[in-house]
Order: C-alpha cells, then sequence, then structure tokens
C-alpha cells in the first residue's frame, strides 16, 4: 500500500465556518498560496453554492494558486454540483467533493429520505461530478454514527460511480480511536472495490480527538486526511494540520509512513491563519503554541542543555522556528532585514520590502533586539494590511490617577484630516470612542484582546479587536512596542475591513 499520507487542507471551507473566522476574498488568496507553499495535497477552498462571496472566491483561488489540487464542496444535488465545477474549472487541477449524510439521525431528522434513496443519491451525485471532471470525492456526513452495513454499501456505490476519494468523516467528533480504527479497517475487509479509491478521514474535534482518530485511522489505511491550520473549524474544530502532520513525521518509526508538507512552514502558516482569523493559539496548544518548545523547570532545562532530545521530541526549526531566536537590532541594515525575511519565507516586492524596512527601523529605535516573531507582527501589520480608508495620523492618550482618562486622536478620512478629543473609562475607551466620533461608526466593538509578542518590558503588544456588523465579524490587527496606538491601529484595521466589505457588498448588487 502507498506509503504517503495525502493532506487535504479545508482551512479555507470548514476552517472558515468557525464562529467568527470568516474571511474576504484577498485573505483566502493569501491563505492559500501559504498553503501552497505548505505543499499541502490539496485545498478545500470553499463551498461554491453558499453565496456569491465564497464562488468568487473558489474561482479566485483555483485561478491564481498552482501546485495542489482545488477543490470545491458540493451537496449530492445537482445545482450544488454544477456550482461547485463552474468555480473549479479553472484551476490546473480540479477536484469536486460532492456528500451526503449516512447516519438514520440525519436521514430521518434531516434529509427525510429512505436509505434506498440516500444509495441512490450518492451513486448519482459522483456519476453527476464525473462529467465535469476526473477527480471525484465522496463523503458520507456523520459516518461514524452511521450503520456499518449501509455505510460499506454507500461507499461502494460511490466508488462504482467513480469516486477516486471516499471521505468517511467523524462529524461530531464523537468517535474514540480504537473505534474509528477499526471502521476503517471493517470498510476495507467489506467494501470489495475499495482499492480503486484513496480512504480518507475527516474528524472533528468535540472530544478532543480529531488528531488521534485521524491517526488511528491512518494506521488502518486511510491515506488522506483532511485537516485546518490551528485545527479551525466548525464547533471545536476539525484534525490539526501541524499536529497530524509532526506526529507522522516524529513517529515515522511507528506510521512508516510520510506527507509531502515542508514542514519549516508550519509555523508561518499558523501565524497567519490566526492573524487573519484573529483566533489566537492558545500557549500550550501543540507544535505552534508560545509554549512549545519552552522549558521551564529547572530539571527540564538541566537535561535539555545535556542533550536536546532528552525534553524535545521534535525541533523547533522543523517547524520553521529559528534556533537562535535573536535576529536584528538597530544597527542591521536593509540587507540584512531582507535577507532574513527570505530565510523567513517572505517574498515581498521592492516597494513592500522598503516599508517594511521603514517600520522596522521605527521599532529597532523602541525596542532593542527584535525577534522573529516581531517581524511576522511587523509584516501582517504593514504589508498585508488592507488599504486604509480611514487613516490613522497620529494618537495621543492621558491617564491620571483620579480623573477620567482623556484621548485625542487624528486621522485621514476622504482627503481630510480630522481630530477628535474624547473621554472613556480607561485610555484605549476613551481613544476608542475618539476613532467612533470620527468615523461615525456604530458597529459595536465584540472582541478586544492583547498579547505581548514577545518577552520583556519593551516587547511589543499586539492587539486584535473584532467589530459586529449584522451577522459578519471583522477583524483587526495592530502591533506596536505602544499598546494604545497598537489598539488604535487594531480598531481602524477593523473598520476598514467593514469599510471595503460595506464597498464589495454594494458592487455585488449593482
Ligand atoms: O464534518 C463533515 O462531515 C463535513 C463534510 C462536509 C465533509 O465537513
Ligand atoms: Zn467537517
Amino acid at each position: 500500500m502507498d506509503d504517503r499520507v495525502r493532506i487535504f487542507d479545508t482551512t479555507l471551507r470548514d476552517g472558515e465556518q468557525s464562529p467568527g473566522c470568516s474571511m474576504n476574498i484577498d485573505e483566502k488568496i493569501r491563505v492559500a498560496r501559504q498553503l501552497a507553499a505548505l505543499q499541502v495535497d490539496t485545498i478545500e477552498a470553499g463551498f461554491p453554492i453558499a453565496s456569491p462571496g465564497d464562488f468568487e472566491a473558489v474561482r479566485e483561488v483555483a485561478r491564481k494558486i498552482e501546485g495542489p489540487v482545488i477543490c470545491g464542496l458540493a451537496r449530492a444535488v445537482e445545482k450544488d454540483i454544477d456550482r461547485a465545477w463552474e468555480a473549479v474549472r479553472d484551476a490546473k487541477r480540479a477536484r469536486i467533493h460532492t456528500f451526503i449524510a449516512t447516519s438514520d439521525l440525519h436521514l430521518q431528522f434531516k434529509l427525510k429520505m429512505s436509505r434506498d434513496a440516500v444509495l441512490e443519491r450518492a451513486a448519482w451525485a459522483v456519476a453527476h461530478a464525473k462529467r465535469y471532471t476526473e477527480d471525484v470525492e465522496f463523503s458520507a456526513e456523520d459516518a461514524a454514527r452511521s450503520d456499518v452495513d449501509f455505510l460499506c454499501r454507500v461507499v461502494e456505490g460511490a466508488i462504482g460511480s467513480g469516486a477516486t476519494t471516499v471521505n468517511i468523516p467523524d462529524t461530531v467528533g464523537y468517535a474514540i480511536p480504537e473505534e474509528f480504527g477499526r471502521l476503517i479497517a471493517t470498510l476495507r475487509e467489506r467494501v470489495p472495490n475499495i482499492d480503486q479509491a484513496v480512504i480518507s478521514v475527516h474528524c472533528h474535534n468535540d472530544l478532543g480527538l480529531a488528531v488521534a482518530n485521524s491517526l488511528a485511522a491512518v494506521c488502518h489505511g486511510a491515506r488522506q486526511v483532511e485537516c485546518t491550520v490551528n485545527g479551525l473549524g466548525e464547533r471545536a474544530g476539525n484534525a490539526s494540520l501541524e499536529e497530524v502532520v509532526m506526529a507522522i513525521r516524529t513517529r515515522r518509526n511507528l506510521f512508516g509512513l510520510t506527507t509531502n508538507v515542508r514542514t519549516e512552514k508550519i509555523y508561518q502558516s499558523s501565524r497567519l491563519v490566526s492573524d487573519i482569523t484573529g483566533m489566537v493559539v492558545q500557549a500550550n496548544k501543540a507544535v505552534v503554541g508560545a509554549n512549545a518548545f519552552a522549558h521551564e523547570s529547572g530539571i527540564h532545562q538541566d537535561g535539555f542543555l545535556k542533550k536536546q532530545e532528552t525534553y524535545e521530541i521534535m525541533t523547533p526549526e522543523s517547524i520553521g522556528l529559528s534556533k537562535s531566536k535573536l535576529v536584528l537590532g538597530k544597527h542591521s541594515g536593509r540587507h540584512a532585514f531582507r535577507a532574513r525575511l527570505g530565510e523567513m519565507g517572505y517574498h515581498l516586492s521592492e516597494e513592500e520590502t522598503n516599508r517594511a524596512f521603514e517600520r522596522f527601523k521605527t521599532l529597532a529605535d523602541a525596542k532593542k533586539e527584535i525577534f522573529d516573531e516581531d517581524i511576522v507582527a511587523l509584516i501582517a501589520d504593514e504589508v498585508y494590511r488592507i488599504p486604509d480608508i480611514f487613516e490613522l495620523e497620529g494618537v495621543e492618550a492621558h491617564s491620571v490617577t483620579g480623573q477620567s482618562p482623556r484621548a485625542r486622536v487624528r486621522m485621514r478620512v476622504d482627503g481630510q484630516t480630522l481630530e477628535n478629543e474624547s473621554t472613556g473609562d480607561g485610555p484605549v475607551d476613551a481613544v476608542y470612542s475618539a476613532i467612533k466620533q470620527i468615523t461615525g461608526s456604530e458597529s459595536p466593538l465584540v472582541g478586544y484582546f492583547v498579547k505581548g509578542i514577545t518577552g520583556g518590558t519593551d516587547a511589543q503588544g499586539e492587539v486584535t479587536t473584532r467589530v459586529q456588523e449584522g451577522d459578519q465579524i471583522f477583524i483587526g490587527q495592530g502591533a506596536d512596542t505602544d499598546i494604545i496606538v497598537a489598539s488604535a491601529r487594531a480598531y481602524v484595521n477593523a473598520l476598514n475591513k467593514l469599510e471595503h466589505w460595506k464597498i464589495n457588498r454594494s458592487r455585488i448588487k449593482d
């Protein structure tokens, strides 16, 4: 049997279904580009029938991203499959992924269909997708809670109609590793044509077992794992890409398998997805959390210094963290800066490099040591920032014990410089109140998080804000050694994204 596990990334589809994680087209393209650099095998770019925005995003990814297969999701209905094909058809390698539920619970209460009708529909949907492309994936939604005999029949029918990948989802994260592994073994024993398709798994993390279940499935012959960067996804999320990939790599002695993923791009991918979605990675998250390679206890430090392997099963470099964390300082020139960007996998235009370098010099004046994490934040804040409709020019805040904090903000809006002075419960509140007055924004701020990027009192603070408009959430980010400035930048960034969204929406309506 094949000894390579295919990595099917669904950050842009299932990941984007996480509450508050929606991305605009530019952001999806950036993530897709990063996934291509990471060398995942397939990118599930979205669910084209879901909305015109989803369709557009999948089509853009299909047109612009080369390398991985580009896949669009479709229910087992004609209009979904046709729309999915329209969206992915321009990709060099395109896949249609069609699905229908197979558990009695879903059949009875959601689909209101008999088992025979589902059996027939699954085979029909695959055959319909097959008219467009050779590469068709079929998913049996809620497979983990389905009757095994019925599931075997549906899978056999889908393969009979030409499915080249059959996906077995644990849609609600209900399975336990041993049981899920056995399910895959049973399919391999009982489905007569199973060798004609790749078995895939798609596990949700409701019981914290998504990665364990995926790996158990791999042990029993699954050769595609569906996963997301940082484990984003519906409810508790999907299996985390970085954990699946690093487990297969680190325990190669056990699995005897490989993936195509360039693991040294993992950290950067995790940061990018976290920056764009505003979903902060918990410090103790496996592989990519801030503490994943930190050794605190004296005994551990002592052992680690004597021999790294005593307390480290994989190296920070293997996921793209540099060994020497100190990279640049005040005296580093443009050349060193550009070289470091290249080593970190950033390939910026001349103009972007210049802007980033200017920002770097300002930062180096405020902060003695510049770490990789500072550069990642700087690039996110300066280079990948959405063009400003509201431009922040200056912020001034005063806090005196016993008095209401006051703030003055100066911004450029429609070619005019506007100023406002406000008070608030704290200096950030006062700044936000002034920004609200200037921009006239009435959309509520529903989230505000601050994180220190590196240690030390001169560390940059990174602020994430969430602004709500109807059922849409706009994520803003700002980084600076001055936390008030970082807060202002983050809020203005979210308001700019909201403004761009309004403009695009009115264009789509026109
Ligand atoms: O969780 C699930 O079952 C899914 C399918 C559409 C693959 O996301
Ligand atoms: Zn899912």
